[in-house]
């Protein structure tokens, strides 16, 4: 570890206290070691976006199955990209809304893409991806 910087952060009253009850429920000491957890978090993204090395993921996807058109353009996207798409779970939620959870191998960045893409599609309500490496790559 490098020697430590001290710096200072404007933020708005409301989104302070927002974020200390955050910190707060998730057990942290102080700010600093959240925002740490924060900037460390968003590095590892980056990193993931940038490069080619081979990744695992799963992605969650939930979207109204009604919106004309959207499960099967979910579907023909996932089926142009069978090579990198390990399996796919899908639950009904309710009469409305689905859950798909997908599993995804390949390069980190054609993931990302790819996840960026289904995320992206009209429709979509929330989407998220946790990407990770194998096994081996984690130190
Ligand atoms: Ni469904």
């Amino acid at each position: 570890m490098g020697s430590l910087v001290r710096f200072g952060v404007s933020m708005d009253a409301e989104l302070i206290s927002a974020f200390d009850h955050l910190i707060e429920r998730k057990g942290y000491v102080n700010r600093s070691e959240a925002i740490r957890d924060l900037v460390r978090e968003a590095l590892i993204k980056t990193q993931w976006d940038r490069s080619a090395a081979p990744a695992v993921a799963a992605l969650c996807l939930v979207y109204d199955h009604g919106t004309y058109d959207l499960a099967r353009r979910l579907v023909e996207c996932q089926h142009k990209h069978a090579h990198q798409i390990v399996s796919a779970l899908h639950v009904h939620l309710d009469a409305q809304d689905c859950l798909e959870v997908v599993v995804l191998r390949g390069p980190g960045n054609e993931l990302q893409r790819l996840a960026d893409h289904l995320i992206s599609t009209r429709g979509v309500k929330h989407g998220q991806l946790v990407m990770t490496a194998s096994g081996k790559a984690i130190v």
